[in-house]
């Protein structure tokens, strides 16, 4: 159920959304059967009592293996247009969401499938859901570099309407330096870059991400707060960082909502956005995130407002797109 959205309040936009991420114990069990997969759960309760997690890596570890099921184009059109259908629902207007193309190739699941699937549902998005939509192609950074470097290749001639690069899965150990080369040319070709940084990984990885990525906003960002001079330059800088902060709770960056410092960083002039990372898997959706985060610190409608506001400006929609939601 999608938690009640004032009409008078600014729309959101969601910057922080896997697609993967967004594959609901159901939806894996009904592409399951559609595409004679034997999954390694023996129900639905089986499969959630699975989603507790001690890091990162306890959830990429569910997160890949659930992938499985999908195999065809029609099946990430459906992952897709059930995320649009239930954002829609909780007040977002503009979606930009992540997918991870290396994820399916590396199991024999052709490219050119998951971008029609996805490319189909993002073109109908605003006929069908009120909601326009965009596609950004997220690097596995733990993988070899010249892997990403050839899906970037193979991305670029594909001709798919993909927006932006980014860079997740984990994150110590695999800093953002690594893919300076495949970031330039991802910019060089037009498309807009973000990254993963600062979420498990030092808020250097966080500094190596402007500076060698030259990326235009932070996705999670929240252990910028342990180096006073960083945060000083993403206040000045207007940085973006698409907070996460149910997935902060459940892979334990912090312990509890209630200490989820989001409150902190807006009164800091922080361009702070929320969003639901993987919604499927960390208990909600964006408007899930604000609700608790309401009930947990106090989150105020000023709070919530500039939240909104936030996310329209750092959006990579058209300035006529922009001035629509604001
Ligand atoms: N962090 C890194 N990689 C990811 C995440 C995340 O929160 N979700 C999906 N891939
Ligand atoms: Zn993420």
């Amino acid at each position: 159920m999608a938690n009640d959205v004032a009409a008078t309040t600014t729309p959101l936009a969601e910057l922080h959304m896997h697609v993967e991420g967004s594959l609901e114990p159901e939806l894996i069990f009904e592409l399951a059967q559609r595409n004679r997969v034997t999954l390694p759960y023996r129900d639905l309760d089986d499969l959630r009592s699975r989603y507790e997690f001690t890091d990162l890596q306890s959830f990429l570890d569910l997160y890949f293996a659930n992938m499985s099921v999908l195999r065809t184009a029609a099946d990430f059109a459906d992952l897709t247009r059930a995320y649009f259908a239930r954002a829609a629902a909780g007040g977002v207007r503009h979606a930009e969401i992540f997918f991870n193309p290396q994820a399916h190739t590396a199991r024999g699941v052709p490219l050119g499938e998951v971008l029609d699937g996805l490319g189909d549902a993002v073109a109908a998005s605003e006929a069908e859901f009120s909601l326009s939509s965009g596609l950004i192609v997220g690097i596995l950074r733990d993988r070899p570099v010249p892997e990403a470097d050839a899906m970037l290749t193979d991305l670029l001639a594909s001709g798919a309407p993909v927006i932006g690069i980014g860079l997740d899965s984990a994150e110590v150990g695999n800093p953002p330096s690594l893919f300076a080369d495949v970031f330039a040319r991802a910019r060089a070709a037009g498309l807009h870059a973000v990254a993963h940084a600062g979420e498990e990984g030092p808020p250097d990885y966080i500094r190596q991400a402007l500076d060698l990525l030259g990326v235009e906003r932070i996705d999670h960002g929240i252990r910028c707060l342990e180096d006073e001079d960083l945060v000083d330059r993403l206040v000045r800088d207007r940085v973006p960082l698409t907070v996460c902060p149910l997935s902060n709770v459940r892979l334990r960056v912090v312990d509890r909502l209630a200490d989820h410092p989001i409150r902190a960083m807006l009164a800091r002039g922080l361009a702070v956005t929320v969003n639901s990372d993987d919604p499927a898997y960390f208990g909600g959706y964006v408007d899930d995130n604000l609700a608790q985060l309401r009930d947990a610190v106090g989150l105020t409608d000023a709070e919530r407002e500039t939240l909104a506001r936030n996310s329209i400006e750092a959006s990579f929609a058209s300035a006529a797109r922009k001035a629509e939601l604001l």
